[in-house]
């Protein structure tokens, strides 16, 4: 399993893009003609998770997965989708991704300005080659965080202003306890810059891998 932290939010898994905000993403390591993916998984409707999300969708007739409100606003758009609500888990053919809970906004804005309701934030439980992997999205730290079981790998914001900040992730991790955790959301633009060597310190169990844009996780 293949595993690149692209910057932001967006990391791929073999043929799977979460979040996938390259075009306008500072920190992108690639374009968005460098990737190839055969699923979308978006876990909200701000702009800089949905992305270049439907240019890919296009492109290669990936199947975007999101909530059932970006997955109608897509199919719309010509797009295949899957939606799913927190709670909700579906088997496809790479693996299966649960829907979670996330607290935190979802619209978009599109370029005249008009902003589009989206529903509700979330974030993935991904289950691939006996793997479980939580990509967080945009979330404040929740204390059912405790319930997620067996994860081997978590993607965690710990940007602030938006999203937790280092103290709330190091407890997300403590309530997550998870083998790997990798914090992403953070250094993108001024108003999240922090210190992963922070966050690093503060987790105590975890092993903490620090990436950047372009880094593939091993
Ligand atoms: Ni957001
Ligand atoms: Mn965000």
């Amino acid at each position: 399993m293949k595993i690149t932290y692209h910057g932001h939010s967006c990391v791929q898994i073999d043929n799977l893009i979460i979040d996938p905000w390259l075009t306008e993403n500072p920190v992108a390591n690639i374009t968005l003609d460098e990737v190839v993916v055969d699923y979308i998984l978006v876990t909200h409707g701000h702009n800089d998770h949905i992305g270049d999300t439907l240019e890919l969708a296009k492109k290669y007739d990936a199947l975007v997965i999101s909530t059932v409100e970006i997955a109608d606003y897509f199919e719309n758009k010509g797009v295949r989708t899957f939606g799913l609500q927190p709670g909700g888990q579906y088997a496809f053919e790479f693996g299966s991704v649960k829907m979670t809970p996330a607290i935190h906004g979802s619209s978009y804005t599109k370029r005249d300005g008009t902003v589009i309701p989206m529903g509700i934030a979330a974030g993935f439980l991904i289950t691939k080659e006996d793997k479980l992997i939580y990509h967080a999205g945009d979330t404040a730290l929740f204390s059912d965080m405790a319930l997620f079981k067996g994860v081997d790998l978590a993607f965690i914001p710990i940007g602030d202003v938006y999203t937790m900040g280092i103290d709330d992730a190091v407890e997300a991790v403590r309530l997550i306890d998870p083998k790997v955790v990798v914090p992403i959301h953070y250094n993108t633009f001024d108003l999240i810059r922090q210190d992963p060597a922070v966050f690093e310190s503060k987790v105590e169990k975890a092993r903490v891998k620090t990436m950047r844009p372009g880094d593939i996780l091993n």
